[in-house]
């Protein structure tokens, strides 16, 4: 080996507790030699959260986790939220979610479920406090494809030019769970769900409170712009999100078997690819969310 090459592989091993590797130019980060269903103490829980926010998605490879244990290592990252969905919370531990394909009787299921997954969202933007991180964990995959696709709202924002952040900055964007349910095409939201999660309003700009970098915080669950006519705010939300999520924005991970993947809400935008045979292949994930903070 090389001095040079020494100097670097020390210095990568030095900058952080466990074997990290990028997986694109822009993004995301395989983690290589941690064991989850280990407890895991205050300075690794800060390593991670280090990492989080450096590269905002990470795949933990080579898991074996029950429910309670992924519950147990997301839950050293904040609070747990159960889902506004009333058919998502699961009979035994209500914080993990099923995310899966199957029908009532286990059986790949013929429609598509989950449909609003295959938006580009951000979790429970529709929320006063929406989701810092969201963990799934592959429980099943199919045999090839059921990938998911990251885009990165930091490095679009910081693309757009300067008189467009500005003229973006003072707008504020509403959020909803039924506008969401509505574009999606899935069940409509009940008045529980409703009653539940309410519209709320964030910042079309948002701050990273971990990094200071700034966003476009948009989104599947967004409704229009406080204040404009709603056709209006609509269409420069659709504007937005499609600049958002050009390929050279896009981080596409395709699933290994043992992977536990945790990505950063506060900054992307994800969204399930539907390129696998779903009626035929079981696409099996347990999801756990931490509730974040309010946005700025
Ligand atoms: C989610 C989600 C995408 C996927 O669980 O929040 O959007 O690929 N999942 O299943
Ligand atoms: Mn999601």
């Amino acid at each position: 080996m090389a001095m040079t090459d020494v100097a670097a592989a020390g210095e990568h091993r030095g900058a952080w507790p466990f074997d990290i590797r990028p997986l694109s130019g822009l993004m995301a980060a395989e983690i290589l030699d941690l064991d989850l269903a280990q407890p895991v103490g205050d300075a690794m829980r800060d390593s991670i959260l280090a990492a989080l926010n450096r590269y905002k998605v990470l795949a933990f490879r080579n898991q074996t986790l029950t429910a309670a244990a992924q519950a147990a290592f997301t839950r050293r990252f904040g609070e747990l939220e159960p889902h506004v969905n009333r058919d998502f919370r699961s009979e035994g531990i209500p914080e993990v979610h099923p995310v899966n394909n199957l029908d009532e009787n286990k059986r790949p299921s013929r429609g598509i479920k989950n449909i609003g997954n295959y938006a580009w969202h951000t979790d429970k933007s529709y929320m006063a406090r929406p989701s810092l991180a969201t963990l799934l964990y592959a429980v099943q995959l199919p045999p090839a494809g059921g990938d998911t696709e990251f885009a990165d709202l930091q490095a679009a924002y910081d693309a757009l030019p300067e008189e467009r952040k500005r003229s973006l900055e003072p707008l504020r964007v509403v959020h909803s769970w039924e506008r969401s349910r509505q574009k999606s095409g899935s069940k409509l939201a009940t008045e529980d769900e409703k009653r539940d999660a309410p519209p709320v309003v964030h910042p079309l700009v948002r701050t990273h409170p971990a990094t200071g970098r700034k966003g476009i915080y948009i989104g599947n669950h967004t409704s229009h712009v406080e204040g404009w006519p709603v056709e209006k705010g609509e269409a420069l939300l659709a504007d937005l999100l499609d600049f958002a999520t050009q390929e050279r924005f896009v981080y596409r991970h395709q699933w290994r078997s043992g992977d536990m993947v945790m990505w950063d809400n506060r900054c992307l935008v994800h969204r399930a690819i539907a390129n696998f045979e779903m009626a035929k292949h079981a696409r099996v994930l347990n999801r756990t969310v931490v509730r974040g903070d309010v946005p700025v």
